[in-house]
């Protein structure tokens, strides 16, 4: 690991990776705001994406009547990079993200940035940002979250015909206080809904999370800090956390099991942990989860790219009409085998300590 005041008096300062003057160690930077040096930014006008642009300021001149702020015409992805021991940065499957935001510009009739634009616009952003990049053994990376939305004005309900497509960056720890080695709580939200059966579950548009705000703030003020969501219609099969996707680990039984809903996020971490575990001898089942079934699980996962594999040590279930609690334990609040071996292979693959096998890792 390198040590930051190391790094701060470095000659190389400001090219490198994890040379950036942040006033926190590189070890503990949680999942908040930070400045960087730049996004970069593409606009759509009279069909066509604009050249990429790096912006030193972060914020945009916006029209009034821009889409996105009244009919939440806007959508999002999160990725990371990291550094390898080498010094060198890869980005972690943004191919994946690029697909995955095309069906949610499609599903909400937005124009699509192809891959190669994506990844270009990825690989410009972070390259001026490089010395953001935590450093290798820190344990951080840099968090790339791009956004696409409506900006041209429209009051009738109608698509825009202007947008704007923007990637920021932020240097990033853990997303739940005390990562791997802290299991977290669930509570089960069973007086809200996610997403409707037949909804936007499934694509990654803001007003999702939007939705989110209030039980997910309230589930935490009650001292759960992550909250998970049952299907919508009937209330009895899990899908997914306000964050994240829903694993759970038969360990005797060798089974990997995840929810398969229309209205869940096909989470990119998921899809790699699913193939891992596959690698690793696990049965994988994509497949209905009932509620009781929790009872059947080893362990608990909540899996994405803020969370990376995050162990869920409880899951709470209150009846909404008698009020009775019903609490699941797994693996008595202490990290579980399987979990800390898929997030170690995933990590290891991330952070180039492992072979690649599956041509994940995309050079910056
Ligand atoms: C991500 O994991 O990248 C997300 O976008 C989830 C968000 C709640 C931080």
């Amino acid at each position: 690991v390198h040590s930051p005041s190391a790094l701060f008096m470095s000659s190389t300062a400001k090219k490198a990776p994890g040379t950036a003057k942040l006033d926190i160690p590189w070890e503990d930077l949680g999942f908040e705001f930070r400045p960087t040096n730049s996004h970069v930014r593409l606009q759509y006008k009279e069909g066509e994406w604009s050249a990429p642009e790096l912006v030193k300021e972060p914020y945009v001149n916006l029209h009034i009547g821009a889409t996105a702020l009244h009919y939440g015409q806007a959508c999002f992805e999160g990725l990371k990079a990291f550094c390898h021991e080498d010094g060198e940065v890869y980005c972690f499957r943004p191919e994946e993200n690029a697909a995955r935001m095309q069906s949610s510009c499609r599903r909400i009739l937005m124009p699509e940035v192809p891959t190669e634009t994506f990844v270009d616009a990825v690989q410009k952003v972070v390259r001026d940002n490089i010395e953001y990049v935590p450093p290798y053994g820190s344990n951080g990376a840099l968090y790339i979250r791009p956004l696409l939305f409506g900006s041209g004005p429209r009051i009738g309900l109608q698509p825009a015909d202007e947008y704007m497509f923007i990637i920021m960056v932020i240097p990033v720890g853990d997303y739940y206080h005390g990562g791997l080695s802290k299991p977290v709580d669930a509570i089960v939200i069973s007086d809200f809904d996610r997403a409707a059966p037949q909804g936007v579950g499934d694509v990654k548009v803001a007003g999702n999370y939007a939705a989110d705000l209030l039980p997910n703030m309230r589930s935490k003020k009650k001292g759960f800090p992550i909250s998970l969501y049952l299907d919508a219609k009937t209330q009895s099969t899990v899908e997914e956390f306000s964050t994240s996707n829903f694993v759970g680990i038969n360990n005797a039984k060798k089974l990997y099991v995840t929810p398969k809903s229309r209205s869940v996020l096909p989470s990119i971490t998921n899809k790699s942990l699913m193939q891992i575990a596959r690698d690793e001898g696990y049965t994988v089942e994509e497949r209905e989860i009932s509620v009781s079934e929790l009872e059947d699980f080893d362990e608990v996962l909540a899996v994405g790219t803020a969370v990376v594999v995050t162990p869920v040590g409880s899951v709470t279930v209150v009846d909404p009409t008698t009020g009775n609690e019903k609490v699941y334990e797994f693996g008595n609040h202490e990290l579980g085998e399987t979990t800390k071996r898929l997030y170690q292979r995933v990590r290891a693959i991330q952070n180039g300590e492992t072979e690649d096998r599956h041509g994940w890792n995309v050079k910056i």
